[in-house]
């Protein structure tokens, strides 16, 4: 596997890499739902390249961007283990060589949800996505279903904006008790590990009005469980997904399920 920082050792690699390409985005810390995009990506494509960027514009100010676990060593030895191709890890400097004037706007999708709460957050991560998908120059791109907002808004941005990149969905990845896995799970307590086994419970009831009863009486804050269009994000009664987002202690989680064609989705919780 070749490691790549910079922009030219980048460039060096990217032009050896033989036949179709598959790109998988991290911000590191990664754990088997991350290898999972991998093993997908070795499916879809003959050269797999891993990007690893904890990307600061999509953090708000008062969320964990200088806490964000980093684990470059670790990362790099599962990425080799995996039959990775090329990784490029490179610095905010790198990568953002000056602060964008110019950014990708999600527009409505970067307003609701996930994006309520955090400001900004979506605008962050469409213009880091796409200048990673310049820098890599893919042909297909893999994002999983477990942050389904960002692959709408990723879905969105590729038709919106004519990028010549497949986006290739990923089904979530759990633990055996349901809980979806998640760079942010190392921050919660035992307790709040069992706490957080709530979002799943809550799920599985596809109902909203029963799984937010769960929530009743515990220590866990839920912000939304609603039913949306998966493709807007829009609330609807009919909706094809339910999304969840709730604080377990100082740690924010989300989670959702596909509610149609379940025999097609292998990540029910
Ligand atoms: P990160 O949170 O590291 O996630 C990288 C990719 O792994 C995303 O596509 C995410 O949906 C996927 N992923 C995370 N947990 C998963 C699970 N349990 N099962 C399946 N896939 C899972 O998402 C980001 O980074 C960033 O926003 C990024 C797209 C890299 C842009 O900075």
């Amino acid at each position: 596997m070749i490691v790549a920082s910079t922009r030219d050792e980048l460039a060096a690699a990217r032009k050896d890499l033989r036949g179709r390409v598959a790109v998988v985005m991290t911000m590191g810390a990664l754990h088997e739902g991350h290898a999972a995009l991998v093993d997908a990506a070795r499916e879809q494509a003959d050269s797999v390249i891993v990007t690893i960027f904890v990307n600061p514009l999509q953090f708000g100010a008062h969320e964990d961007l200088a806490n964000y676990p980093r684990t470059l060593e670790d990362d790099l030895a599962i990425l080799g283990d995996r039959g990775v191709d090329l990784a490029f890890t490179p610095t905010p400097e790198v990568v953002y060589p000056e602060t964008p004037l110019v950014r990708v706007c999600a527009g409505p999708l970067g307003d609701v949800f996930e994006g309520a709460s955090r400001p900004g957050h979506f605008d962050g991560v469409l213009t880091v996505v796409l200048k990673l998908m310049h820098l890599t120059q893919p042909d297909v791109a893999l994002f999983g279903q477990k942050d389904a907002q960002q692959l709408a808004a990723i879905r969105r941005m590729v038709a919106d904006l004519d990028v010549p990149v497949s986006v290739v969905a990923v089904p979530t990845v759990r633990e055996p008790d349901g809980l979806a896995l998640s760079s942010r799970n190392r921050y919660l307590s035992e307790d709040e590990r069992q706490t957080a086994l709530l979002l799943s419970q809550a799920l599985q009831t596809r109902d909203p009005v029963a799984g937010r009863a769960l929530f009743d009486g515990t220590p866990a804050v839920l912000d939304y469980l609603e039913r949306v269009d998966s493709t807007s994000f829009e609330a609807a009664p009919d909706g094809d997904l339910l999304v969840i987002a709730a604080k377990v202690g100082t740690t924010r989680l989300i989670d959702n399920l596909p509610l149609h064609d379940l025999s097609k989705h292998k990540d029910a919780p």
